[in-house]
Formats: structure tokens, sequence, C-alpha cells
């Protein structure tokens, strides 16, 4: 749980200090008053990156050098730490418990947070690398191997595609590697789809919105071969193209007709709130196995949703995460009780 958070010149903000509370956490604020980059700045501390901006230049406040951000968490119920990390256009640092030049190896997964972003229903409309990477970072939470996994399939493949970019017959040299890493993540993603699946539905029937989905986990390859019948098969398509064409960095996790019950594809609010039970899902996963259940940031969460489906979604959210840091244009768009609330205008905080 994140105790306190401090910012300084990102964005619109100069500096903001927020006490945070367990539970809920609400920053509401007008268009363009710094809500998403509160946000951005957990991300930015726990992730090393933005969720907005690749590079550093447009996140530094404009007319200054750098940008700084410090969190005070706590790891489950165990140890204190305080986090920081300071930006330049050149330069990056990390701090760890007073420690300077932290990696960003030794930090991974040390500040668990999980993003729903203000286009919350990209995940099921949006390209396949977003579908991919929601699997992927579950299972990650649920099997921390396999981050490892992936990074080898990646280099692996890094270096298949250099060989046909340039090409070389020593492309083949990989294959061999490819097929084993890649059939390892194949079947842990279609491990933790099923109940993840099976999780998403029981949310989806708990509201009762009439809103069913087919869940179809495209592999990467034919269904009727093995990835290595595929790897071997398509060597000849992937020297033409100069890529491999395929294996799980071609996977998808399509949600087959997000439809109503009567056929009719959904709306907006439908759309956020199938993608709320799938983040709900993931939670759920992760508590039934008594793992580390992620600080979940929720930009926007009133946008497109009528008050029934926000309370809906609001009391499952509450009851699934420890601790929850979401955006609204005014509090008052939130049926809450409970939370500590924070309203910003022009980056600061406005008691
Ligand atoms: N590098 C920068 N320097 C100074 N100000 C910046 C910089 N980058 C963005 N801004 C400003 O910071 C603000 C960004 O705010 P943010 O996106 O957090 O707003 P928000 O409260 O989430 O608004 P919305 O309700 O529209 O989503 C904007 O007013 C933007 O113009
Ligand atoms: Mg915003």
């Amino acid at each position: 749980m994140i105790e306190s958070l401090s910012i300084k010149n990102l964005r619109i903000v100069e500096a903001l200090e927020l006490s945070l509370s367990e539970g809920l956490n609400v920053v509401s604020g007008e268009n363009g008053a710094g809500k998403t980059t509160v946000l951005e700045a957990v991300y930015l501390l726990a992730r090393g990156k933005s969720f907005r901006h690749r590079e550093v230049a447009p996140l530094v406040r404009e007319g200054t050098d750098h940008l700084e951000v410090v969190g005070r968490f706590r790891e489950g119920v165990g140890a204190r730490h305080v986090l920081g990390t300071r930006r330049s256009r050149s330069d990056s640092l990390v701090r760890l418990d007073g420690r300077t030049k932290v990696k960003r190896s030794e930090i991974l997964g040390l500040l668990p947070v999980q993003l729903v972003g203000a286009d919350a229903a990209e995940l099921v409309s949006g390209e396949p690398r977003l579908r991919r990477s929601f699997i992927d970072a579950g299972l990650f939470h649920v099997e921390p191997g396999h981050l490892k996994v992936l990074q080898r399939y990646q280099r692996t493949l890094d270096q298949r595609n250099r060989a046909l970019r340039e090409d070389r017959p020593e492309f083949r040299h990989w294959d061999d590697q490819l097929v084993d890493y890649g059939v390892t993540i194949d079947s842990a993603r279609k491990r933790y789809l099923e109940e993840l699946e099976e999780q998403i539905r029981s949310w989806l029937a708990r509201w009762e919105l009439g809103v069913s989905v087919d869940f179809h986990y495209r592999q990467g390859w034919a269904q009727t071969e093995t990835l290595a019948q595929a790897v071997e098969r398509l060597g000849a398509t992937d020297r033409l193209q100069h890529f491999t064409s395929c294996g799980p960095h071609r996977a998808d996790w399509v949600l087959v007709g997000a439809t109503t019950r009567s056929g009719k594809t959904l709306s907006r609010g439908q759309l956020k709130m199938l993608v709320g039970a799938c983040h709900l899902a993931q939670a759920e996963m992760l508590k039934e196995r008594g793992r580390a259940v992620p600080v979940l940031l929720f930009d926007d969460l009133p946008s497109e949703l009528d008050r029934g489906n926000r309370e809906r979604l609001l009391a499952g959210i509450v009851d699934s995460y420890p601790q929850v840091l979401l955006t609204a244009l005014a509090a008052e768009d939130l049926p809450i009780n409970s939370g500590r609330l924070f309203h910003v205008e022009q980056g600061r905080l406005v008691p």
C-alpha cells in the first residue's frame, strides 16, 4: 500500500504531496487539472515509464529540467520502503531506501500497480498487443517465472528476425529455442486464461447486465499444428517476408462478439464494464492464491457509466483491491461513502 506520494515538476504539477489511505483514494478536478498526472506519477515510480509518453521530455514541466516522484509504501503487511525516481531528458536515477543507482530489475514487482486508462475499452477493441500484455502482466503476478521466459523468447525472436532481415540462412539456428520458450509461454497463457475467463463470466453474471462474451485465444499459429511444425513449415515464408510469422508474439485473446444477448454490439458503457470485469478477475485470481493484489489506478471511472454501473463497478473494486487510486471530474460523480478525497486545480491540491 502506498502511504504517501510526492510529485515534483511532472507536467502541470510543480509540487504535490498526497497522503494516501487504504481502500479508496479519489482525485477530482476539471479537465487539465492534473488528475491523470497523479496516476502517471505512481505508474512512473512503479514501472519506470509513463503510460502516455515513451520519452521523458513531454513529462518534465515546462521551464524545468527534471522531474521527481517519491513514494513511501508498504509491501503487503511487511517492510516499508521509500522509492524515488528522478528523470531529466538525459538522465534517469532510481533510489530505494536511501540507496542510489538502483537497477530497474531490482525494483521489478516491488510495487505492483495495475492501470485502467481513460480509454478503458481499448483492452477489448484495441491492438492485440494490449491484450497480450494484459495476460502476461497478470500471469507474471501469479507465476513470476513467466517474465523470464518471455524475455528469453523475445531475445531469441529478435536474433532470429535480425538474421532474417540480413538474409542469413542461419536464422534456422534459433528455431528450437523459439519453439521451447514459445510452447512454455503458450501453455502458461492457456492455463491462466481458463481460470480468468471463468472469473470474468462470474462478474458479468453477478452484475446482471445481460452482457455475454465468448473468449477465444488465438495462439499465434494454426490450431491444427504444433509450434514446431508451424516454425518449420513457415521458414520459407519467413525468409521472403524477413520476419518470424508465427509464435506466441502473434497471439491474440479475442473477446468474440462482445455482444449483448440479442447479438448487438456492446455500448461504450457495457464495454467499460466488461473491461472492469477483466481487471477484477485478475485481482480475484491473485487474492485466491494469497498473492499481493496490485494498487489499482483507474482513470476517469465514472465516465460512460450510469449510476447503477458506477455503483456495481466501484463496489467490486473496493472489495477486491486493498488500495485504489481513481480519478473523476467531480467526486459527486462517484457513489462513495468512504475513502480519501483530493481535489486538484492547475496541478495544486485545493482543500
Ligand atoms: N510538460 C508539461 N509542462 C507543463 N504542463 C504540462 C506539460 N505536459 C502537460 N501539461 C499540462 O498538464 C495538464 C495535464 O493534466 P492531466 O492530463 O493530468 O489532466 P486531467 O486532470 O487528467 O484532465 P482530463 O480531465 O482532461 O483528463 C494539462 O493542462 C497540460 O496542458
Ligand atoms: Mg485525465
